[in-house]
This record gives C-alpha cells, structure tokens and sequence, in this order.
C-alpha cells in the first residue's frame, strides 16, 4: 500500500493530544515502512510554537517518545522530520490563513487538511480555506465528535458541505481501521460457510462490547459533556452493527459498502419512549479497583461535576427491521473502568431444533462465534464434542483462529490505515454524511428521554462489568452477557 502520488498533509491541532499520539507516530510509522511518497509534506498547524525549530523541538519532546515504544529507527525518524513543515497561525484569525495558503501553494499534490481540533472550530476552518482558495484539490479529514446531536452534526455538515464536496470529506471512525474489523468483512464475504447461517433462522442474538479499563483519563470536562452514548454508542459500536448486520455488497468500492451499512442504519428498529427502561441501560462507576489498584468514583475525576448525571456505561437493546434479522436481539455494550479491556462480537447461534444425543445438546456455550476485535484479535468457533469415555456426553470445544500466530507481520495501527487512505483517495472506511445522520437519528429518542428523565444513572463498582440492570436486561431474552457463562 504505496501513496501514488505526493501529497502535502496539513495538520490543524498540530500541537495537540491526537497529533501527539496518533497522528504523527502513524505518519512516522507509515514513513519508516516506505509508504509515503517521497516528496510528500507534513505542515503542522498550532500556536504553540514560534517557529518551525520550535516545532520540531516539540515533536521530538512528544511524538518520538510515543514512537519509540515500537522501537525508534533513528535514521527513519531524521528523514521523517525532514518531512515536516511548521505555520504559526491563530485559528481565530481567518486573516492568518494566508501565510497557510503561501506555506502551502509551492508543494506538491494533493492537500490534505486534517482537523484535529475541537468541533467547534471545523465550520470556521473550512470557511478560512475557502476564502484563500486551498478548497481545490484538496481532502479534508473531520475526527469526530462531529457535533453533539442530530442538529449540530447536520449544521457541520451542511457548512462544510458549502465548501468541500463529499467525496472530498473523510470523517473518521478509527474503529473502521481496526485491522480485525477489515477482517470482519473477510469473514463475512471471503467465506462461503458463514453466509447461509448468518441471519434470523439460524442466529439467536448477537452480543457486540466494546469495554474499556481505562477511565475518563485527562478528558473529564469533555466527557462530561458527552458520556457513552455519544462517544462510543452513536458512531464505533453502530458502526461495527452494521458491518455484522450488511448484506454483502456488490464490490469493495467505497459506495458499495457505505450503502449497505446505510441500509442497516435506517432498518434500526425505533425506540419507543416508553419502552426504554427495558431496552437501555445507562450507569456510572463509583470507586472501586482494577487488577487490585484502586480507582476513584466519576463523579471525582477532574473536569467532572461533582452532581454529573453523565453515564459512563451503556448496554441496549437494538433490532433491525429487515427479512434478514428481524426479531433477533443485537445487544450492544460499552463503558469506562470496567473488569477487562476488551472488544468483541459474539454470535450466538441457535441450538439443535431436536437433540438425539440428550439435553446437553441443546446447552448454552456451543454453537456461538467470538470475534475478539482487541486485544488479541482471534476468531473462536465453539462446538460440541463427544468427551472421550463410555456414553454420549458433551462438551464444549472450540476451534480457534488467532491472527498473529498465522501473519506474523504487517499488522498496521488503525490511524496509519486511516491516514494512507487519505492520502490515496479511499473513503471506504470512512464514514459518508447520510449514515452518520442515520445513526444520530437512531441514536437521538435516547438521549433526549434521558434527558428529559434527568435521573442518576444506575451505579457500578468501578473493576466490574457494569450496573445489574444490564445482566437483567439480557435474562429477559434467556440468555446473558458472555463472561457471565464463565
Ligand atoms: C474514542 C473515545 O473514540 O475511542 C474514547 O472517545 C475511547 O473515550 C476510545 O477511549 C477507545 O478506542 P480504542 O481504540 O482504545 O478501543
């Protein structure tokens, strides 16, 4: 995966977090492999630094130590710095965008203009370009949030949309670039087996997680602002729904793939108002410990109202209104300082509509896919078997597939995916206007009777998997939360 062609890569928020630990170690990472083109450009944006001496000071104090945990080439990390350009703008000051326009008129191919700043600031960004023509030949990269509800998103959306056409947009999900959610849509649509089965027939519900150890870090007055639902729920856990749920599209090009996913987002069934103690679960951590070191409550975290009602757990129940899966239960879950990091998918198939070999044939635990996303990306199909002896008793086995074990390397971190994409033109695994509106429009009854609610969400320890209510939520469908069978 070589750029084709050059590229000049300009970085607004240039000093900040994600730059820091995302953006530039991913460009580094992409550089040191030979996939950048050579005369491709890296112009970082901030206020912070006087000059490009000064920026490269900085990038050294902060990215190298992040790139050095893989093991810093010292010779790839001086030419990648060779690489990188410097202004000094005031993105209040649209008057300032001229010095960009004059950094950046010289270099070569396409301008990419990444937006690693506050939401706040995209429509007023895109604005400045325009007004010194750098809208042209260019791609523009949004990281999310992008806005806080329906109508905000929309009114990014609609200012944007006034100055880059949608092909030129790339909103990011950095869960689209996970390497085993690729390996979702392999496993779906490379294999003949999995196909027939993969629908209400032969599915009984699926279990998608995405749990977190970590809490709200140094992000307590942004979290605050806007708990799970929108910061996980709205984009990476409906994301990954849709890539379980699509049917197979017709071609991996952008808006083959995209539409289908589309299709998925507007087959959501409603939530109705009143059913939604039944179908959501929202709760918050108090203290409590994780592999036996103490953490402290939400409501302590710096940046955090001492009142918050904001949730840091959410677990629903979703379906899809559509032949392939009505009536089966999606259930999704996500949350802060919970018992283990952990992302996964797991498809529980139904059991032997009769059983010849005795009820342990018709047992939990068999029958059922895990698609472990993180850590450890692995693929585990459990069966039953015959235990070896006299009688017919059954165990569950399984069959396991683990990544690393079969490619050894060329494992890429999502953002390097992500970026060389950009960089290459490919939006597939980018995420167009219409589902994103689809998924706030699903998402929004929610988060508006939870507000109008306006009651404390439910509690849990911190270290374990969340409030009862979640577990109780799935014993009302018979079945439960993975771990939970353990
Ligand atoms: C981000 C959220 O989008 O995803 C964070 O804003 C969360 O709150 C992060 O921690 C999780 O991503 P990953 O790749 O670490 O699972």
């Amino acid at each position: 995966m070589f750029t084709d062609s050059s590229f000049t890569f300009v970085l607004f928020g240039g000093t900040g977090d994600l730059s820091m630990r995302k953006i530039l170690p991913a460009l580094y990472e992409a550089h040191r492999a030979g996939m950048l083109a050579e005369g491709g450009k890296i112009v970082g944006v901030a206020r912070h630094a006087e000059d490009r001496a000064g920026y490269i000071e900085w990038v050294n104090a902060h990215v190298k130590p992040y790139v050095s945990k893989n093991g810093l080439d010292e010779t790839a990390w001086a030419s990648f710095l060779e690489r990188i350009q410097y202004v000094k703008l005031d993105l209040g000051k649209p008057e300032d965008f001229a010095l960009l326009r004059d950094a950046v008129s010289e270099l070569p191919g396409i301008r990419v203009f990444y937006l690693a700043t506050g939401p706040s600031l995209f429509v007023p960004i895109c604005h400045a370009l325009a007004a010194v023509g750098l809208n042209t030949n260019s791609r523009i990269v949004l990281e999310k949030p992008l806005g806080y509800d329906l109508k905000s998103s929309n009114a990014i959306n609609d200012a944007v949309g006034e100055i880059f056409a949608e092909e030129q947009i790339y909103r990011i999900d950095h869960y689209l670039g996970k390497e085993p959610v690729q390996n979702l849509l392999a496993l779906r649509f490379g294999n003949a087996l999995f196909e027939p089965l993969w629908r209400r027939e032969w599915v009984e519900s699926i279990q998608i997680t995405i749990a977190e150890e970590l809490g709200v870090e140094a992000r307590g007055d942004f979290y605050d602002n806007t708990g799970a639902l929108r910061d996980m729920v709205q984009n990476h856990l409906l994301q990954l729904l849709s890539i379980v749920a699509m049917e197979p599209p017709h071609s991996m090009d952008s808006d083959s793939v995209r539409d289908e996913k589309l299709r998925v987002l507007r087959a959501l069934k409603p939530i109705d108002p009143r059913d939604i103690g039944k179908v959501a679960v929202r709760g918050q951590y108090h203290a409590g410990g994780i592999r036996g070191t103490s953490v402290p409550a939400y409501a302590t975290e710096p940046g955090v109202k001492a009142n918050t009602n904001t949730e840091t757990f959410v677990a629903l129940k979703v379906e899809i209104e559509n032949w392939r899966w009505a009536g089966v239960p999606f259930f999704l879950r996500t949350g802060k300082r919970l018992a283990d990091r952990v992302a996964e998918i797991v498809v529980n198939f139904r059991a032997v509509p009769h059983s010849a070999l005795g009820p342990t044939a018709l047992r939990p635990g068999a029958n059922r896919l895990v698609i472990r996303l993180q850590p450890n990306e692995t693929i585990r199909l459990y069966c039953l078997a015959k235990q070896p002896g006299e009688g017919m008793n059954l165990a569950s086995v399984h069959l396991d597939l683990a990544f690393d074990q079969f490619f050894r390397e060329g494992q890429m971190e999502a953002y390097q995916r992500l970026l060389l994409d950009v960089i290459n033109g490919r939006l597939a695994l980018f995420v167009r206007r219409d589902e994103q509106e689809a998924a706030w429009r699903w998402v929004e009854p929610i988060l508006n009777e939870w507000a109008a609610a306006n009651k404390p969400p439910k509690p849990y320890a911190a270290g374990t998997w969340g409030p009862a209510a979640s577990s109780a939520m799935l014993a009302q469908h018979g079945t439960c939360w993975l771990e939970e069978e353990n």
